[in-house]
Order: structure tokens, then C-alpha cells, then sequence
């Protein structure tokens, strides 16, 4: 049998192109999930040689058995990143036991400005998804160096965040997670904002269905979810949910899903903010961002999103003050 050549990324049949910068737990997670729901070829790319490379052939060696079509490659190169549909930055320190999100700004913030130089160069049309924490000042990072419109540079964390909501909720009332809905808004650290009067069962308010404490319990962890997980695995934090949170929002832009989803936004008079990035219900399809969902609050919900305001004001001032941009 014989093949023809030339059918490989010809502008006829072209994939997607995924890069992922920082091969470390949460990007190896990412890179994997998106190779196992083909949104595309997917790069990843780290300063550490060899680790990308190494995670990229495992998982390509992967793909006989879970079958999927998708060309992963590591790297060191940016060049390699060039023309890519989507860029998830995981770069930077992770939490360890004693550290708050935000004790990660200082080395973090150099790394989220070089990062995005880089793949801007490369890819100028892309949609940024930020991931590295602590996360509401990143993205504002990412959004400064690159100059992109507020449709295409998007932070993660609301995805999460709702997720981990959810699965409590599913525990305590013994339903289907498919059932459960959850919205958490607003930064995320200690005083990000789950909203019960949102979160549902098969559209039932938890509110009608579980008493007050329950709730306040269920929120409460949620708040702590990540630093639940720091103490348990000491090393580290958090990466396969997060890993599987940033690909829900990958899938959604890659495949013009338009779906609704918890995420940090660049907001523009949204909620009352204009100029920062806070988590918020957002319809995310082609092109990055397509609109900033506004929900009514009540006076409650309203000034925890305000108190939220305040920290991502403190981080931002951090960041403004360190000069990289
Ligand atoms: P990790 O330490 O496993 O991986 C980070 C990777 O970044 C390492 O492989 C490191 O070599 C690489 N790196 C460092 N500087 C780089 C540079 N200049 N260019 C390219 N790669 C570089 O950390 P992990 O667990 O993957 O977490 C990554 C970040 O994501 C952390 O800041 C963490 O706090 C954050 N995170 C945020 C979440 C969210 O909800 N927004 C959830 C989970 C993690
Ligand atoms: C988390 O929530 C560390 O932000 C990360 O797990």
C-alpha cells in the first residue's frame, strides 16, 4: 500500500495548536488532558531540559492505548510555541505548607512577565489561559506585558474553586456530581465568595434543601480546598483538578462551546470594578472571553465580593509596585 505526502498541517487540514509553559504538576496534567480530548497538538515547554521532552514522549506513548490523535512535543524553544490557538501559562513556585497564594508574587511575577513576552512573540493571535497563582495578579500581569484585549488573556481559578464545591456538595447530599452546579466568585485566596444561593441540584437551590450550618461548612472548606491539599501532600499543591479545570476552559474556547463558567476576568464597569481581574460568571467560546455574566446579589454577597476586591487591589498594588512592566 502506498500513501500520498503532503497532508500533514497543510492550511486544509490544520489541528489546533495548545502550548502549555511550566512541565510541572499542574501543565503535565493539563498537557495530558488535552491530548486525551484532542483539542489539538499540544507543546510543552519548560526551562527544565529534558522535562518536557521526557513527559511529552510519555504521553505521546500513551496515546496507542487511550487513542487519541495528537502530537505532543516538549521543549526549551519558544519557537516551537509559534502559531498556537491557546497558550495555558502553569509557570512559577507552588504553595508549600506555611505559604499563602500570595507569598509566591515576588518570583512569580518575573516569571508570568518573561513567559508572556515570549509567547506573544511566537503566537499573537492566541487566547492566554493563566493558571500560576497568586492567580488574580498573574492574569493582570499576563494582560499588562501582552497589551491583548481582555477577550483573549483569562485566568483560571473559578472552575476549581466551583468543582470543589460541587463534589462537596454531591458528598454530603449523596447525589451525582452531574447534578451539581456551583458558582465561587470573586479572587482567589482566602476570601474568594461561594455563592449557595446558586449552587444547585438538579436546579434546586442548596438553600432549600440543606441547613445553614451545612452550608457554611461546605463553604468554608471550599475557601481552604487548596490549602486542605497543601497539608496533605506537604511538597506541593493542588494539580489534578486544577489540570482538569483549565482544560474545561480550553475545551470550551477551542470548540466554541460558549459555555458558562466561573473565571478570572478583566472587568470593565462589570460588578462595579473597572480594571482589575476577579473571578466572575463568564460565557467562554471562540475567541477567549465572549461576555461577562452579571448576576443580581444581594447586599451579603455584595460586600463579600467588595472585601474580595480589596485583597486583589493589595496583590495588584504589589505587582504595579516591582516595575516589571
Ligand atoms: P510545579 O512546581 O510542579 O511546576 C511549575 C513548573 O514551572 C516547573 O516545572 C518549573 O520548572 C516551571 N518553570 C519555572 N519557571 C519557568 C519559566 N520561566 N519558564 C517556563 N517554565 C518555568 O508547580 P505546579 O503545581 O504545576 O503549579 C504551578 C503554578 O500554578 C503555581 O504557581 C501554583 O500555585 C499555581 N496553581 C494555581 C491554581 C489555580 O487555581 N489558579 C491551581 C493550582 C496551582
Ligand atoms: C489551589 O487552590 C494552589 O491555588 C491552588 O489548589
Amino acid at each position: 500500500m502506498r500513501w500520498s505526502s503532503g497532508i500533514h498541517r497543510t492550511k486544509y487540514f490544520k489541528r489546533k495548536k495548545v502550548t502549555v509553559v511550566g512541565s510541572g504538576n499542574v501543565g503535565a496534567t493539563a498537557a495530558f488532558l488535552a491530548a486525551q480530548r484532542e483539542l489539538g497538538d499540544v507543546v510543552l515547554l519548560d526551562v527544565v531540559d529534558g522535562i518536557p521532552q521526557g513527559k511529552a514522549l510519555d504521553m505521546y506513548e500513551a496515546s496507542p492505548i487511550l487513542g487519541y490523535d495528537a502530537q505532543i512535543t516538549g521543549t526549551q524553544h519558544y519557537q516551537d510555541t509559534a502559531d498556537s490557538d491557546l497558550v495555558i501559562i502553569t509557570a512559577g513556585i507552588a504553595r508549600r505548607p506555611g505559604m499563602s497564594r500570595d507569598d509566591l508574587l515576588a518570583t512569580n511575577v518575573k516569571i508570568i512577565a518573561d513567559v508572556t513576552r515570549k509567547v506573544v512573540a511566537q503566537s499573537p493571535d492566541c487566547v492566554i489561559l493563566v493558571v500560576t497563582n497568586p492567580l488574580d495578579a498573574m492574569v493582570y500581569t499576563a494582560k499588562q506585558v501582552s497589551g491583548f484585549p481582555r477577550e483573549r488573556v483569562i485566568g483560571m481559578a473559578g472552575v476549581l474553586d466551583s468543582a470543589r464545591m460541587r463534589s462537596f456538595i454531591a458528598e454530603k447530599l449523596r447525589v451525582s456530581i452531574t447534578d451539581v452546579t456551583a458558582f465561587v466568585l470573586g479572587g482567589h485566596g482566602d476570601t474568594m465568595v461561594p455563592l449557595p444561593r446558586y449552587a444547585t441540584v438538579a436546579g434546586v437551590p442548596i438553600t432549600e434543601m440543606m441547613c445553614k450550618e451545612d452550608i457554611t461548612a461546605i463553604c468554608e472548606r471550599t475557601a481552604q480546598g487548596g490549602a486542605e491539599i497543601v497539608q496533605l501532600l506537604k511538597t506541593g499543591s493542588a494539580f489534578y483538578a486544577p489540570g482538569a479545570a483549565v482544560v474545561e476552559m480550553a475545551t470550551a474556547i477551542l470548540k466554541d462551546k460558549r459555555r458558562v463558567l466561573p473565571c478570572a476576568a478583566y472587568l470593565d464597569g462589570e460588578y462595579g470594578v473597572d480594571g482589575y481581574y476577579m473571578g466572575v460568571p463568564c460565557r467562554l467560546g471562540g475567541g477567549g472571553l465572549q461576555s461577562v455574566v452579571e448576576l443580581d446579589l444581594t447586599a451579603t454577597e455584595k460586600a463579600a465580593m467588595a472585601a474580595s476586591l480589596e485583597s486583589v487591589k493589595e496583590l495588584v498594588k504589589q505587582v504595579d509596585g516591582l516595575g516589571v512592566f
